[in-house]
């Protein structure tokens, strides 16, 4: 059996053979963001079944695949759907696509994601930078046997979302005229959502968003020292913040809403980011 670095390395080669693109930025589009990988330009589309290894979504209607292409005169490796804990997948299998963009030569990885908001100076479809995370969620994609071509044993969090690329990401937002709220993410299992009073407690500890995914991602990018961006949508406001019921349909459509202008901000922010990876 071969070890997890082999194959994240073949999967890797498997992706650039079929593309003269070497992408140094790697995206990764969460619920309602899909549309920014159809727009690439001299695009590839590698179907996630066809990689060794990489978990795919047995959900209908979310295939998911890598695209690499240009966005404007960046050249990116997208990711168009990931897997959540909650579909039963485990740390390991989350961090592995972060591992391929690794192994591809991507140094610097933008995560995008739906969140509730905690916050209340938030409104649904706010866009917030993310400054920091709790992980809550139980489980650490660095749990195991440590590969040191990977990274080191106990990786420094930190500066995990760097603060460099977060300026960049407000002042292309602030050219754009688009608000863009700064916060930290706590990041729980799933799937159901929070009570009120699990959101009352995420906000005594200092949690301004809650979601299901981005933290795993975010520490297997940061074991290999690739740098990262992380942006939420507020597709809805936390339990118990409004006297409403959350649904997962109030997502989707604040999400749709709400993308436009995401990816006129992932347009604007990508090639200041280019400057710092080439
Ligand atoms: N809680 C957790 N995850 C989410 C939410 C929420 O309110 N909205 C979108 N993803």
């Amino acid at each position: 059996m071969s070890d997890q670095f082999t194959i994240a390395d073949t999967a890797a080669q498997l992706i650039l053979k079929r593309t003269p693109l070497r992408p140094k930025i790697g995206l990764v589009l969460g619920s309602g963001l899909g549309s920014f990988a159809d727009a690439l330009t001299d695009a590839v589309r590698v179907p996630y079944a066809e990689i060794p290894q990489f978990p795919c979504s047995t959900a209908i209607g979310h295939a998911g695949r890598m695209v690499v292409g240009n966005a404007g005169d960046v050249p990116v490796a997208t990711m168009q759907g990931r897997v959540h804990l909650y579909e039963g997948y485990s740390a390991q299998e989350i961090a592995f696509p972060i591992r391929v963009f690794g192994r591809m030569g991507i140094r610097a990885v933008i995560l995008t994601n739906a969140a509730g908001g905690i916050n209340r100076s938030y409104a649904q479809g706010a866009l917030v930078l993310i400054r920091d995370h709790i992980n809550l969620q139980g489980v650490n994609a660095l749990v195991g046997a440590n590969d040191e071509r990977f990274g080191v044993r106990f990786p420094d969090m930190t500066h995990a979302y760097a603060k460099e690329y977060r300026a960049m990401a407000r002042e292309e937002a602030d050219k754009l005229k688009i608000e863009l709220h700064e916060g930290v993410y706590a990041a729980l299992l799933g799937p159901s959502y929070e009570t009120p009073a699990e959101i009352e407690y995420l906000r005594r500890i200092g949690a301004d968003l809650v979601g299901m995914s981005t933290v795993a991602e975010v520490i297997a990018a940061r074991h290999m020292a690739m740098k990262v961006l992380a942006i939420s949508c507020v597709t809805n406001m936390a339990a118990g913040i409004l006297d409403q019921p959350l649904s997962h349909d109030e997502v989707m459509e604040t999400g749709e809403r709400v993308k436009t202008t995401f990816e006129a901000l992932l347009r604007a922010v990508l090639p200041r980011i280019a400057t710092d990876v080439v």
